[in-house]
C-alpha cells in the first residue's frame, strides 16, 4: 500500500529531522483552538499522522490520541514513538479516502496541505464525510492548507537547513485552474547523499474550497493564519487553518426525523 506514496513518506526519521522545528507551536495552537471552538473534550484524531509528532505533543498536554496513516513505515515509527503511553495512544494503518476510525473524537486535524494529497472531489468528500462521522457532538476538525491563486502563483523554490543539518529544497510548480495539480519536487541532502521525491497536490482556490465545504457535512466555524491570527477564507492570507464543525440539519428535517423516530418507537 505504501508503494504509491512519495519516497519521502517511507523514511520517517528523515521526515522528522526536517519537520521537527515549529511542531510545539502548532500543538499549542491546536490545543488553544480546541479550547476556543470545541466541546471541552480531550480525545484527538489525526488522519495521515505521519511520524506522530503532533500526537506526541498533544499527549503531553493531556489528550488521548489516535492516528492513522497509509505508509506502513510511518505507522511503525509513530507506534514506537507513542508506545510508552499505553491506552492513551493508538496508531493504525488507514487510507484517508475511506478509513472510518472506531470511536468518537473531540478534535480531528489534518495539517500541512496533507488533505491535498486527495486528488479528486470524490476522495476529498469521502475524507470529509468519514471525519465528520468520527467527531463527537460539538467537536472540531482543523484543516490546514495553502490555497491557490490561479494566474498569480509563480514557480517557487524554498531552501532551508534544519537544526539537524539536513538540507531541504522544495520546488513548486503552480497549478492551473483547469488542471488543479500543483507539482512538488523535494530534494533532501543528508550526509552528502541527495534524495528526490516528487508528487502532485490538488489545488483549491478560496471559491473551490468554499464549494467543496458546501457539499460536505461541515460548515466553516472560524479561520486562522498559520501563526494563529484570525483570517478569512477569501482574504489575503493564503496559508490557512480552517476550523470546521458538522453542520446541523435544518430544523424542519430534525422535526421530520424525530416524528419518524416517535412513530417507530410506539408499541405495536
Ligand atoms: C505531509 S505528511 C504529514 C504527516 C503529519 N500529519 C505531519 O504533519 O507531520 C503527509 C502524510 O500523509 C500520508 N498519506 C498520504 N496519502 C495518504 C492517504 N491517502 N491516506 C492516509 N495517509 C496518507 C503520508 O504517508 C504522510 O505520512
Amino acid at each position: 500500500m505504501s508503494a504509491g506514496l512519495p519516497a519521502f513518506y517511507r523514511d520517517p526519521v528523515l521526515y522528522d529531522l526536517i519537520h521537527a522545528e515549529g511542531t510545539g507551536d502548532e500543538v499549542w495552537l491546536l490545543d488553544l483552538l480546541a479550547q476556543r471552538h470545541g466541546n471541552g473534550g480531550k480525545t484527538a484524531l489525526e488522519p495521515a499522522c505521519g511520524t506522530g509528532r503532533y500526537l506526541a505533543g498533544l499527549l503531553r498536554r493531556g489528550w488521548t490520541v489516535t492516528g492513522y496513516d497509509l505508509s506502513s513505515e510511518m505507522v511503525k515509527f509513530a507506534r514506537a514513538r507513542l508506545s510508552h503511553r499505553g491506552k492513551r495512544a493508538l496508531v493504525v494503518r488507514g487510507d484517508m479516502t475511506s478509513f472510518r476510525p472506531k470511536g468518537r473524537y473531540d478534535l480531528a486535524f489534518n495539517l500541512l496541505s496533507t488533505f491535498r494529497h486527495l486528488l479528486t472531489d470524490r476522495e476529498a468528500l469521502g475524507h470529509l464525510r468519514a471525519t465528520a462521522e468520527a467527531l463527537s457532538p460539538g467537536g472540531i476538525f482543523v484543516l490546514g492548507l495553502d490555497l491557490a491563486v490561479y494566474g498569480e502563483d509563480m514557480p517557487d523554490e524554498e531552501v532551508w537547513t534544519a537544526r539537524s543539518g539536513v538540507k531541504h529544497v522544495m520546488m513548486t510548480i503552480p497549478a492551473t485552474a483547469r488542471g488543479r495539480r500543483e507539482r512538488i519536487i523535494n530534494f533532501v541532502e543528508r550526509g552528502g547523499k541527495v534524495a528526490e521525491s516528487s508528487y502532485d497536490l490538488r489545488s483549491y482556490d478560496a471559491a473551490e474550497m468554499s464549494a467543496l465545504l458546501a457539499r460536505s457535512p461541515f460548515r466553516l466555524e472560524a479561520c486562522y493564519g498559520y501563526d494563529g491570527r484570525p483570517a478569512e477564507l477569501g482574504g489575503p492570507e493564503r496559508a490557512l487553518w480552517l476550523v470546521l464543525k458538522v453542520r446541523q440539519p435544518p430544523a424542519s428535517e430534525l422535526r421530520r426525523s424525530s416524528r419518524a423516530r416517535t412513530r417507530r418507537e410506539k408499541p405495536r
